[in-house]
């Protein structure tokens, strides 16, 4: 039998995560990886679920932690969501809110309940590349918006919708990451955040606005989310536990219209009929505690002096040429190497050498990037970043 004759054509579409496989690679001993997208699991506050879970399991809780639970997600947890984000200048009710299983399905669902074969949408370049699957398996078409130090090139970003509809093209939606973006590290200026919600409004279109990094600030003012300066229809926004409590849980939100979370539900029912009642009662207990706000404090202290420590390498080890950001937040750095230099080339030397990375391009939707890469400083412990970076240095200046 070919299986090939039998698979939809929509499975055809689809694209295996090159980080995924990589991750594999890096995961051999001795390699020092800056590949995943890795919390550190220092920061993962297991003494704390253990005494939730107990309180949980030995209360009349336990009957709801255990059952089914409504597809939008368990009411009580939904309420928590409206007050947590409200602390970031988002007001929504629990008819706008939405719990999902990670913001990887939420970007899923988005697609089945939005993306149309040949729908365009603009993406960073670079960009979070969960993202370029799962909407390229719907058949989107993604057009790319060059980033700068303040993200997002709005300019750019009207042109080329100008550009497309003088083609008789209609853009669907804009996807971006504006704090602490995956790849590149960036921050959405605020004033482009009001700008972008401006284009959207007056071109129709859709923003989604997707959060994993926002609280994970190290220095600076907090900026409003673009959720903010929504009219109530143009922004989706959606963000994760996955950062700041345990990717485990797989467990995140989407903050959007009645309308489009009534649809985002339907679609959600089909695939898994609800997300967890376990862990999002886990969840509820540790942010009603407050332990999230004592925790998240000790993510960002960990995470900075780490961040730090790479900076400093880069400094010290790489050679004129190269080019890095300094994010202020987050768990990514973006380095540009020399134009002839191919990361992708060099990472085969990189993995004999036993350090990893995620070559660049890999993040473009135009196939650009291949000088550029992506570098994790969250993951590593503290002790072998500055040999990690010594390593990839080295490697890069026998090419030079
Ligand atoms: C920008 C972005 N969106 C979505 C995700 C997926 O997060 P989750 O674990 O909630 O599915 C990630 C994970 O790294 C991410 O960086």
């Amino acid at each position: 039998m070919k299986l090939r004759d039998l698979y939809s054509e929509r499975v055809l579409k689809m694209r295996s995560s090159e980080i995924r496989e990589l991750l594999e690679l890096s995961q051999q001993p001795g390699v020092i990886s800056f590949a995943g997208g890795l919390p550190n699991p220092d920061a993962f506050p297991a003494e704390e679920i253990k005494e939730i879970i107990n309180k949980i399991l030995s209360s009349d809780e336990a009957a709801i932690a255990l059952q089914y639970g409504p597809t939008p997600g368990l009411r009580q947890f939904r309420e928590e969501i409206t007050k947590f984000v409200e602390e970031c200048g988002i007001k929504a009710g629990i008819e706008n809110t939405l719990i999902t299983v990670g913001s990887q399905q939420a970007l899923d669902l988005v697609g089945r309940v939005f993306l149309n074969e040949g729908d365009i949408v603009l993406v960073g370049l670079p960009t979070y590349l969960g993202a370029i699957n799962a909407f390229l398996a719907y058949g989107a078409k993604l057009v790319g918006i060059p980033l700068d130090e303040e993200g997002m090139r709005i300019d750019l970003l009207e042109e080329k919708i100008k550009e497309l509809k003088k083609e008789g093209k209609k853009v669907k939606m804009i996807y971006t990451v504006p704090t602490f973006q995956n790849p590149a590290g960036v921050e959405l200026a605020e004033e482009r955040r009001k700008w972008m919600v401006e284009v959207a409004i007056e071109n129709d279109l859709l923003i989604i606005e997707d959060e994993p990094y926002r609280l994970l600030r190290f220095e600076g003012r907090p900026l409003n989310p673009i959720k903010y300066y929504d009219d109530g229809y143009h922004v989706i926004y959606m963000a994760t536990f996955s950062k700041i409590l345990a990717p485990g849980f797989r467990l995140a939100y989407v903050i959007a219209n009645e309308e489009i979370i009534k649809k985002l539900v339907i679609a959600k029912q089909s695939v898994d009929l609800c997300t967890p009642s376990f862990t999002q009662m886990i969840a509820l207990h540790y942010i009603r505690n407050g332990y999230i706000k004592k925790h998240i404090p000790k993510i960002i202290e960990m995470y900075k002096r780490k961040r730090d420590i790479m900076l400093d390498a880069l400094e010290k080890y790489f050679p004129p040429g190269c080019k890095w950001t300094k994010p202020k937040g987050g768990m990514f750095l973006w380095v540009e190497l020399p134009k002839h230099i191919s990361t992708i080339e060099m990472l085969k030397d990189a993995i004999n050498e036993k350090v990893a990375y995620v070559h660049g391009k890999a993040f473009h939707v135009d196939g650009s990037g291949e000088n550029t890469m992506r570098l994790n400083f969250t993951n590593p412990k503290d002790e072998v970043i500055e040999e990690g970076i010594k390593r990839l240095a080295k490697i890069i200046e026998k090419i030079l």
